[in-house]
């Protein structure tokens, strides 16, 4: 459960929206999300997957059923197999990176170049990315990303600073230091012709997505080869080994950033301790953002792995008697200081620490992978033993993938040998199949934002709206009094009373709120796909038409086999 729950989500995700909401004002609503909705989400999955499985389900569709006997519950539940399948799919590609990344450390592909601080645009004082977009956003309205002196509102000597040419205009490409510091690093240049998105006149590392997709499909072929063993021969298997390493890795990159200290002498304010401030040092007024509330929930959802069914497939080969409370509070125990603990205390106070905080900021609101894949090897360049770091970094990256990935195949993987019949060879097959035919499109397309496409709808909405049905089933229509005495069966802590209420109705307000909150949020950008160029847009449609393609093929294909199988009853999945 650790091993599914520990990813790259600690480790990539967690830092770069903790630098990009500003650190101490990110934490607070990280952790009342993790109070309110995650901890209680996950008791609610590990007790739903064990009452699952005391009955022979191991996925949603059978659990659902069970809680509510009617077709369209069983349909409902099907979203717990097609959702992690979905999310596998872009899974896998970014955890086919880290294990390309690891090699390519090792090996030294991008070239150490002695002059890396210096391809780093200097700073520009009193100025920082959130501000030149507040600028843009609040003035600009036919977007040209250009801004006069007249609509200039950040400080004074600064205008002057950054419009290099002096026709008192900052146009957009006098903007781009600013808002991506990193645009002429070579690890930029490296990162962007490896996914296959920089122009073709311009490169200098690949030629080809060869690579990109020899190595994508070295990652699938692990995770299959896995998922083929079973859950005890290859995933706890691997677990056992993984983790351990995991830690060992992270531990050991967490005392190398400590003592870094302030690496450039004439500038200690750039030290690791300032990073470690930034994270920790709350920050009240930011709590009036909502923007902060949503990242922070949809955190939680994507580093404790609910909403997918992943877990309540895993609860489901605990026996009957089992404990689930302890158990559960463990797991989201042991995943937070993976990822407050370690993940916090490797990317952001080392980047602080080599780039300014500003410059931080900048990285990380560039997007999900700048800090991680961008930032790191360009600093591992500049440390003693730097590319042995970087291959353990990127090495613990892949660890932490593998084991949430083959998480993520466990749901089709029951799904396929329960409802479906197939032996377990067949299933991990198909699960295969299934995975490279819909990821292909995402390494083609990766440039023109396919893959975001999956992100958001599979990622961040489809985990809440999979949530509250969960909540619905189990706490409202199974009943309130029938989820507690599941909840506390076997339980080797006591669970305070106060958590019923809270799962009744914090929780399904709470995702309402948030699911609200999104739509809104997104509405312009990710809904109407406003702002997509319009080259782009086919791309973006065909994406969301593979999403509803594989829900309702799924959904299809569990109410065929429910015709022709009576509901499975005993399992033979080990
Ligand atoms: N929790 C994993 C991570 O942090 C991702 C994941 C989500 C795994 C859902 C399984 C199910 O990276």
């Amino acid at each position: 459960m650790a091993g599914n729950a520990i990813g790259l989500g600690n480790f990539l995700r967690f830092p770069r929206l903790a630098a990009q909401y500003g650190g101490g004002a990110f934490m607070i609503p990280y952790l009342i999300a993790l109070l309110l909705l995650g901890i209680p989400l996950m008791w609610l999955e590990w007790s739903m997957g064990r009452m699952g499985g005391r009955y022979g389900h191991g996925t949603t569709v059978g659990m659902f059923g069970r809680l509510c006997n009617r077709p369209a519950a069983r349909l409902l539940g099907t979203l717990g197999v097609s959702l992690p399948l979905l999310f596998v799919v872009f899974y896998t590609y970014i955890e086919s990176w880290t294990l390309a990344y690891s090699w390519y450390s090792a090996v030294d592909a991008h070239g150490t170049s002695a002059s890396s601080p210096g391809e780093l645009a200097p700073p520009v004082r009193g100025v920082n990315a959130p501000l030149l977009r507040a600028m843009l956003a609040g003035h600009d309205e036919d977007h040209d990303q250009r801004l006069s002196q007249s609509e200039w509102t950040g400080p004074g000597g600064a205008f002057a600073e950054l419009d290099r040419n002096g026709d008192q205009i900052v146009a957009a490409a006098e903007m781009q230091p600013v808002l991506n510091p990193l645009a002429n690093a070579h690890t930029y240049r490296f990162l962007r012709e490896y996914q296959g998105a920089a122009p073709p006149g311009e490169r200098t590392y690949f030629h080809s997505l060869l690579p990109a997709a020899g190595f994508w499909l070295l990652s699938v072929g692990i995770n299959v080869w896995i998922i083929s063993r079973g859950i005890s021969g290859g995933v706890e298997r691997l677990a056992r080994v993984a983790m351990p390493l995991l830690f060992v890795f992270a531990v050991a990159l967490a005392i190398r950033v400590l003592t870094l200290g302030a690496p450039d002498p004439a500038r200690p304010e750039n030290s690791v301790w300032a990073g470690l401030n930034y994270i920790w040092e709350p920050n009240f007024a930011a709590l009036a953002d909502f923007g902060v509330w949503l990242a922070a929930a949809g955190q939680i959802f994507f580093t404790l792995s609910i909403g997918t069914g992943t877990i309540q497939c895993y609860a489901s080969y605990l026996r009957p008697d089992d404990d689930c409370a302890l158990t559960g509070l463990t797991t989201a125990a042991t995943n937070e200081f993976a990822e407050v603990v370690l993940g916090a205390t490797i990317a952001i106070p080392v980047s602080v620490a080599v780039f300014g905080l500003a410059n931080t900021q900048a990285i990380a609101s560039q997007g999900s992978f700048d800090l991680g894949f961008v930032a790191m090897p360009l600093i591992f360049e500049q440390m003693p033993l730097g590319r042995l770091f970087a291959t353990l970094w990127f090495a613990l990256l892949f660890f932490a993938g593998v084991t949430s990935s083959v998480g993520l195949c466990q749901p089709m993987m029951a799904f396929l040998q329960e409802e479906i019949r197939l032996t377990r060879r067949c299933a991990a097959g198909v699960c295969g199949a299934l995975i490279m035919a819909l990821g292909l499109p995402i390494l083609l397309w990766f440039g023109h934002g396919y893959m975001d496409q999956y992100d958001f709808w599979v990622g961040t909405f489809g985990l809440a709206v999979f949530a509250l049905l969960e909540v619905i089933a189990f706490a409202w229509i199974y009943g309130s009094d029938g989820m507690w005495r599941e909840l506390t069966h076997g339980a080797q802590i006591s669970i305070p009373r106060l958590v019923r209420p809270v799962i009744k109705y914090v929780v399904p307000g709470y995702l309402m709120v948030l699911l609200a909150g999104w739509t809104y949020q997104s509405w312009g950008e990710a809904i109407r796909l406003e702002d997509v160029p319009i080259e782009d847009q086919p791309y973006l449609w065909r994406a969301r038409w593979s999403i509803i393609l594989v829900i309702a093929g799924v959904a299809g294909l569990a109410a065929w086999a429910t015709r022709v199988y009576p509901p499975a009853s005993d399992r033979s999945v080990s």
